[in-house]
């Protein structure tokens, strides 16, 4: 087996975390403050990075109302921002959309031309402005890895870019105490979104007998499994800091470079989910968890193996007196009441959101590739039959 592994994020975990900051930021004179909405002027981290940062003597911009399913307006607004006033740090507080946002902007600084064409993988880049984060809401990892994911509203495309190193955050401070406050469901869409990352991983293409890759799956499986009983007590106990910081810490590694190094996931669902919120503009948490357990009732009688691992090892239940297929799909079934039990929505009626676009989002989950999926691969006709069994 051959890999590189660098995950050069410096994670500050806990509740003593945000001491770091000042050390961090040491060289930064000209900061750029990005954040969503009004959650962290509600919380009072808002006052609390500012307090911190004027004490410390630096220049402060800010780039507010980074929407969830940031937008390419939004990095530009930041970019405009950054040159304007030789920004020489960024620091972003917020989830995964201000992150990402967050790390849009940095690379936007410093690139020439427009950045969506970087967005789009068509010109290299090697240059960002440093970046830090501070997070607030533990679902996609990009605290600690080099994804991104901005949409453009004009196209109807929301696009996952990927950098490695670059966009790797400097830093990032995560303390679970600044995670009670997220609402219940945005809590659910989160470890939905965690264990999506995990999912993905583990339904990948490497030989599951060798035991260099059994032991990434047991890892998985081991992650996955403390997942859905964390998850099941937090949606009972939103303000309980013990179960955040458990969730917080898995969620850290769920899409770092460490869980997925070696695997080729499948990450279909995923191109799936980024085509629907292109188009209907819906969680991401909420639109994966409608549509894995439909992949995986899709993909199940073209490998069932793993299918039955899935069953025994991440949902803990004993084979009986049934068929590969049977036990796979009980699998699935219990996965399926898991979610029921954290309440995550499980159509797509839910969002109302009907047929009559479903030819755009197959197109949309393909882009110019004829198939996705690693672990299966799946052609138009495949992903329209999953997403109309979603509506
Ligand atoms: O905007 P504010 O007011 O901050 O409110 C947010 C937002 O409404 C709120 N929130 C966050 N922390 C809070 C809080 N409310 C109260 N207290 C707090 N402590 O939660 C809402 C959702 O936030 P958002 O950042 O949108 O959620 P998430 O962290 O799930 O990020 C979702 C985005 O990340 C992308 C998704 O596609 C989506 O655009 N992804 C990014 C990935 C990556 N960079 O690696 C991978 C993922 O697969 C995913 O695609
Ligand atoms: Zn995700």
């Amino acid at each position: 087996m051959n890999f590189k592994l660098s995950n050069p994020t410096r994670l500050y975990f806990g509740d003593h975390a945000m001491s770091n900051l000042e050390v961090e930021l040491h060289d930064a004179t000209r900061i750029l403050l990005v954040y969503g909405g009004k959650s962290i002027k509600k919380t009072g981290l808002y006052d609390n990075v500012i307090g911190i940062l004027k004490n410390l003597d630096k220049s402060v911009y800010e780039l507010a109302s980074v929407p969830p399913n940031p937008t390419l307006e939004k990095v530009y607004e930041g970019e405009k921002i950054c040159k304007e006033n030789n920004v020489d740090y960024i620091l972003a507080v917020g989830g995964g959309s201000v992150i990402d946002c967050a790390k849009a902007v940095a690379v936007a600084a410093r690139y020439e031309g427009d950045i969506w064409d970087v967005i789009k993988h068509k010109v290299p880049v090697s240059k960002k402005i440093p970046l830090g984060t501070i997070l607030t809401n533990s679902a996609t990892s990009s605290e600690n890895n080099y994804y991104s994911v901005i949409s453009n509203t004009k196209t109807e495309e929301k696009i996952g870019w990927a950098i490695w190193p670059l966009n790797h955050p400097e830093f990032s401070i995560v303390n679970p105490k600044f995670m009670v406050t997220v609402p219940i469901e945005h809590t659910v869409y989160g470890i939905v979104d965690i264990m999506s990352h995990m999912i993905e991983n583990y339904f990948h293409n490497k030989d599951i007998d060798s035991p260099i890759i059994a032991i990434q799956d047991r890892h998985l499986e081991t992650m996955l499994k403390y997942m859905i009983e964390l998850g099941v007590q937090l949606v009972n106990d939103p303000t309980n800091v013990e179960l955040r910081e458990s969730i917080a810490y898995i969620g850290t590694q769920a899409l770092s470079t460490h869980s997925r190094h070696m695997l080729e996931g499948d990450w279909a669902c995923h191109a799936i989910e980024h085509a629907i919120s292109a188009v209907y503009d819906i969680p991401h948490g909420g639109g994966l968890a409608i549509v894995i357990p439909h992949w995986m009732k899709h993909v199940i009688h073209r490998s069932p193996l793993k299918f039955e691992m899935f069953a025994s090892n991440v949902m803990n239940l004993v084979k009986g007196d049934e068929t590969d297929i049977e036990f796979g799909l009980r699998g699935i079934m219990a996965f399926i009441d898991f979610l029921k039990t954290i309440d995550a929505p499980l159509k797509l009626s839910y969002y109302k959101i009907d047929n009559s676009r479903i030819i755009d989002m197959v197109e949309k989950s393909l882009g110019s590739q004829s198939t996705i999926g690693k672990f299966v691969n799946l052609n138009d006709a495949d992903v329209h039959d999953i997403l109309n069994a979603c509506l």
